[in-house]
């Protein structure tokens, strides 16, 4: 007992000893490794490894704003918010379990504060306010009335004010003027589905702010065509 509590001295003063003899500095800064208790977003590059799996989950970690509830006095530039609807399925529901899905998965976005290595850049740094919604309440009871739920919930964040005022055109150098009806800068609005049906009020909500708007879809095979 008294042999190995002398070795386990003996150890430790060689883990001391041989941490003075390298200077770890040079190489990496003792502070290289913050707690989530200490990271401040939108990735500001403090936040290593540990949040990837540590803390309480919003899209790519940003700040959850009540956004339809009791912060709805919170300005914002983008927002992430979920539509947990799957009720529209023929054959596989699960969707709803989307939104949830992808911001546990978006959780490696803090590593590097979301630096885009291909791209050469970190959304998170361009100066907007982004912030993660939460869920706009669906029932899973009724569809009809699920999607007035989902058309409402986003029509109420899109026509909103931005946070930060429309700049310059990074070409000409001329003032940007905003393309909706309103002649406004309304904040853009990220959706987290969901099922396929979504689509449906999302684009009834932007016609509301934009008018006639065109859709680019992606995806590994067209599932939204004429039933005939
Ligand atoms: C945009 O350009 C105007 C001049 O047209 C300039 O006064 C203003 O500072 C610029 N704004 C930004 C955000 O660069």
């Amino acid at each position: 007992m008294r042999t190995s509590l002398a070795a386990l001295v003996t150890l430790a003063l060689a883990l001391v000893v041989s941490a003075h003899e390298h200077d770890h500095e040079d190489q990496i800064p003792f502070n290289y490794v913050k707690y989530p208790y200490q990271a401040t977003y939108p990735g500001d590059n403090e936040v290593t490894a540990d949040s990837i799996f540590a803390g309480i989950t919003t899209f790519a970690k940003l700040p959850w704003v009540q956004c339809l509830g009791r912060d709805r006095d919170t300005a914002f530039d983008i927002a992430f918010i979920g539509a947990p609807f799957d009720t529209g399925t023929s054959y596989r529901p699960g969707a709803r379990f989307g939104p949830a899905g992808i911001r546990a998965g978006s959780r490696r976005l803090t590593l590097y504060g979301g630096y885009n290595v291909p791209l050469e850049v970190n959304p998170f740094l361009s100066g907007l306010k982004i912030v993660d919604c939460g869920d706009i309440p669906v029932t899973p009871y009724d569809n009809k009335y699920a999607l007035k739920q989902i058309e409402e919930g986003h029509k109420e964040l899109l026509h909103r004010r931005s946070y930060t005022p429309l700049g310059n055109d990074t070409l000409t150098g001329r003032p940007l003027a905003p393309i909706s009806l309103d002649g406004k800068n309304h904040p853009r609005v990220v959706t987290l589905g969901g099922d396929h049906t979504i689509v449906l009020p999302l684009l009834r909500s932007i016609y509301s702010a934009y008018g006639p708007i065109s859709v680019i879809h992606f995806d590994s095979h067209l599932d939204t065509w004429k039933p005939s």
